[in-house]
């Protein structure tokens, strides 16, 4: 540890963890027993006494390649050495180009260019103005409808807070989310419990589509806005068929269809992007997270070449979008994702991912017949927990299972009310997946 970092660990008194108003965390709760990280490594996060906590969650659904692997610290400290900033507005340098060619060849079909930005919310919005946009430049301006679905999570912005489906991310916020329909969420429990893998119910449901096209018109509505696989909800993995039926009804009425891949990207369900599991192309694709293991702040949208090629008209000398962020394509990030982006061909993680699947669901679901385990769910190397909830405390049994999971059992989870989300880094091993589900076991019967 280094003098600084010493520094930085040593919060001696309550007071000194006063200022940070910490995001989506209850905040009063954490300050009188807060959940501390000084470093990691691998599979591990360490707190400052040096206790091991595997790490459930790849952080927060990004750290893909697990955490401080050495050549893309290497990478960051050579970039930063290098090039600090460039701007990205008029100027470029080699690794955006690099690092947008590498993603344009994982994305299926004719998905090749990129648009980058900081995060997965900035994606989310971004690729929504891009359909705005678009239909601009081809002449339907009437296409302005957005259409999400319930529970879905498409990140804080207010684009994506209007498409997104979680009440408590929309209640406070009324005023700028007209404009939008939702598509119903897909999960139900007595159709779907204890599945592994994609439902078998529920593809029907993408056929609400005709009824909200019916509603509205299709001459208004500029696009839809999926997760292949939602997670911050709680992991409600797509049932069988039900996107391919999504794109056929989008390619019936010109919709524009794009998926939030922000979770699912890089990985996360054993292929490159969620589109290629399930042999379906939507029109953009939002990512960010695991693009460079979480190591620095980017995301971005692939677009198809029709969408970009709309855009490519006019006099040379006038921008033809006009959007874009002061850390676009920031040389840091760039060079981060390079090196996270060769360890998973390298180290074949995304196939990895696919081969552990079924270890990873077998795994899971030896937690059913717990007490309050009321569904459990799997796909990729994602899991989630569904707990009963306590009498008028909904979250309250999750929250204290994430808190002793941290400080008893050295693991650390996500949780959603009271559901407990999984996501390793996709480096985890069989024995690592017995530890990690051996400590949840001890966890759920400790808040039974
Ligand atoms: C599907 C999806 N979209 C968007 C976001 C927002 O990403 P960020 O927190 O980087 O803004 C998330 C974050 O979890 C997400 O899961």
């Amino acid at each position: 540890m280094t003098a600084q970092s010493r520094a930085a660990n040593d919060i001696s008194s309550p007071n000194d963890l006063d200022a940070w108003w910490l995001p989506f965390t209850a905040n009063r709760s954490f300050k009188q027993r807060p959940r501390m990280i000084a470093r990691a490594k691998d599979m591990y996060y360490y707190t400052p006494d040096g206790k091991a906590v595997i790490d459930g969650a790849a952080g927060l659904w990004c750290c893909n390649a697990g955490h401080n692997r050495d050549e893309i610290t290497a990478a960051i400290q050579a970039q930063a050495q290098e090039l600090d900033y460039s701007p990205a507005f008029q100027f470029g340098h080699a690794g955006g180009f690099a690092i947008a060619s590498r993603i344009a060849q994982l994305a299926p079909g004719d998905l090749n260019h990129v648009f980058f930005c900081n995060s997965g919310s900035e994606a989310v919005d971004t690729a929504l103005k891009v359909a705005l946009a678009y239909w601009n430049v081809k002449g339907q301006g009437s296409r302005t409808r957005l259409i999400g679905r319930e529970r879905g999570y498409h990140g804080v912005g207010f684009g994506g807070i209007s498409v997104g489906g979680i009440v408590k991310n929309r209640q406070f916020f009324g005023s700028l989310l007209a404009g939008v329909d939702h598509l119903p969420h897909t999960y139900n429990r007595e159709q779907q419990a204890f599945t592994k893998g994609e439902p078998e119910w529920g593809a029907h449901l993408a056929d609400e589509l005709e009824r909200i096209v019916a509603l509205h018109d299709a001459s208004t509505i500029a696009a839809v806005i999926v997760e292949p696989m939602p997670g911050s909800t709680g992991v409600l993995p797509a049932p069988k068929g039900y996107l391919k039926r999504l794109r056929e009804i989008c390619d019936k009425y010109g919709i524009l269809l794009i998926f939030d891949e922000v979770i699912t990207g890089f990985g996360r369900l054993g292929t490159a992007f969620a589109a290629e599991r399930y042999g379906v192309i939507p029109d953009m694709i939002t990512f960010a997270k695991g693009v460079n293991s979480g190591t620095v702040p980017m995301g971005g949208v692939l677009v198809r070449q029709g969408i970009y090629d709309a855009f490519m008209k006019g006099p040379e000398n006038m921008i033809e979008l006009f959007h874009g962020y002061t850390y676009s394509g920031h040389p840091l990030a760039c060079a981060a994702a390079l090196a996270a982006q060769d360890i998973y061909r390298d180290e074949k993680l995304f196939e990895r991912a696919k081969t552990l699947e079924p270890v990873w669901a077998d795994a899971i679901h030896s937690l059913k017949g717990l007490p309050n385990v009321l569904d459990i769910r799997s796909i990729g190397l994602v899991g989630a927990i569904d707990l009963a909830s306590r009498p008028d405390a909904v979250g309250a049994r999750a929250f204290e299972a994430m808190d002793r999971g941290f400080h008893e059992h050295g693991l650390m989870m996500r949780i959603t009310g009271d559901t407990i989300a999984l996501s390793p880094p996709l480096i985890v091993t069989e024995d690592q997946i017995g530890e990690i589900v051996d400590k949840l076991a001890k966890v759920i019967k400790a808040v039974a």
